[in-house]
């Protein structure tokens, strides 16, 4: 075998990056390239012959780059999307280059080491008890999933059913009392849990999303028997924040476990100024969040948190005979993940804490807060734009009046518009029965200059877009 040539595709790697990284504040924000084209430029026969690296990877990047959507560009607000900091994005390249199997400590005993020390600082950041356990999965779909699965294992235990040998055949009723705002991966990871969503008891929200407290008494009241309380910081659309104390209080009088969905907004704990919004966070039981949301770590990167080791571990826990497991004082990632071998995910985690600090962190949410505040002042000021929600967070939900009355319609065509237009990225969604645009600001690089230059662009396109 000849000599490896490294130099060749990772510095064409290096390169294309580069020029895609700081090509970002100009370039249009959405995909330039449709579907055919793509299709044209990247696809073909299954090739036969062998093609050299560094080849390779300049005929993807150059195919690729008209279909990518530059979501770590300052201006982009689709969805809640972060960037990739340079700190985070430089581990996680190092993270390919060492291809770690982060699934046993034996295996990389660097990764495992940096997990736990990622962990114990974002417990601490987050202001949550000393001795969780923590998990660095995919996302907060997996996350929910993760502390889905040990609140299962622990509310079942509880009532003498052991889930993980039996299965929930002959399991006594779960129920998962969840309020009505709650994000759809909780449904799915309900699903995956073979609970079904149909174990949920949908718990009344108030106009911004948050769980009614009263409502939650009131659905705790009508019937004992294990139960799951998933509360929510962070609404996807509003970014509203479920009353997180009274809740931890009333579940836990009744013996519920509670589960704190916080992809994005639970790193509001980590803001002195913030921190009062996730009051009583640290009463619960679990926390879902994601690294790849505000802490700007390149995808995909989500924490499971839990204040139970021993039901994460029982949820999550597995042994086979070829494997070797850690020894005393050790830790196997696959003990608190859904996955088996896995990649090194907490590198780039671990990095972007250092890098920012404590008091990067904290800048870094408040500086989001502040210019979605920015957006929603400069948009509601002008004639026929409303927003629909208060800002308490990084969520701005605008929508656009038309003089015909289909507000909804003539909304949808401005969303459409802006994405055309390039300049920034926005998504649509349905709040409470009218359309609005979506606005997050999850971005480290996102400055005023951007939002001002994204309102301009916005109210443009609105002015354009013709009532029909
Ligand atoms: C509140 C909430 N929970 C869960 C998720 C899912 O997270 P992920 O896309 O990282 O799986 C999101 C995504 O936006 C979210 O906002």
């Amino acid at each position: 075998m000849d000599e490896p040539e490294w130099k060749g595709p990772l510095g064409e790697a290096f390169e294309q990056a580069l020029a895609y990284l700081e090509g970002l504040p100009e370039r249009p924000v959405g995909s330039r390239a449709g579907l055919e084209e793509l299709r044209a430029a990247l696809g073909g026969p299954l090739p036969e012959q062998p093609v050299e690296a560094r080849e390779v990877v300049r005929a993807l990047a150059t195919a690729a780059e008209p279909g990518l959507v530059a979501s770590p560009s300052g201006r982009f607000f689709g969805f809640v999307i972060g960037g990739a900091m340079p700190a985070a994005l430089a581990a996680d390249w190092l993270t390919a280059a060492w291809d770690q199997n982060a699934g046993l400590h034996v295996a990389g005993p660097a990764a495992g080491v940096v997990e736990e020390v990622a962990g114990r600082w974002l417990a601490e950041l987050l202001g949550l008890p000393a001795q969780v356990s923590v998990g660095f999965v995919t996302g907060g779909q997996m996350a929910n999933f993760t502390a889905l699965a040990a609140a299962r294992h622990e509310v079942l235990g509880r009532a003498g059913h052991d889930v993980e040998a039996e299965g929930l055949i002959g399991a006594p009723p779960l129920r998962v009392v969840a309020g009505e705002g709650r994000h759809d991966t909780i449904d799915r990871a309900l699903r995956f849990l073979g609970l079904g969503s149909a174990a949920i008891v949908p718990v009344e929200a108030d106009e911004q999303g948050r769980m009614r407290p009263a409502a939650l008494r009131q659905a705790l009241g009508g019937g004992g028997g294990p139960t799951i309380v998933c509360a929510q910081a962070g609404n996807v659309n509003t970014g509203a924040v479920d009353p997180l104390g009274e809740i931890c209080e009333l579940a836990h009088q009744a013996g519920a476990w509670v589960h704190v969905d916080g992809a994005f907004g639970l790193w509001a704990a980590a803001s002195p100024r913030l921190r009062p919004l996730v009051a009583g966070m640290e009463l619960a039981d679990s926390w879902a969040t994601d690294a790849h949301k505000w802490l700007n770590v390149p995808y995909d990167s989500g924490i499971v948190v839990c204040a139970h080791p021993q039901a994460h571990r029982a949820a999550m826990g597995v042994r086979a005979s070829y494997l070797v497991h850690a020894a005393a004082g050790e830790r196997d990632e696959m003990d608190f993940n859904p996955e088996f071998s896995r990649r090194a995910r907490g590198f780039p985690v671990y990095a972007a804490i250092r890098a920012l600090g404590r008091s990067g962190i904290a800048a870094l949410v408040e500086r989001c807060c502040g210019l979605a505040r920015r957006f929603a002042e400069r948009l509601a000021a002008e004639d026929g734009v409303e927003v629909l929600n208060q800002v308490v967070l990084n969520q701005v939900l605008v929508r656009f009046r038309a003089a015909d009355g289909d507000h909804d319609g003539h909304t949808r065509r401005v969303v459409e518009r802006v994405r055309q237009d390039g300049t920034c990225w926005m998504s649509g969604t349905t709040w409470r029965g009218q359309a609005a645009m979506r606005i997050s600001v999850s971005n480290w690089s996102t400055d005023e200059a951007d939002v001002d230059r994204s309102v301009a662009a916005i109210l443009r396109c609105a002015r354009q877009t013709p009532t029909l």
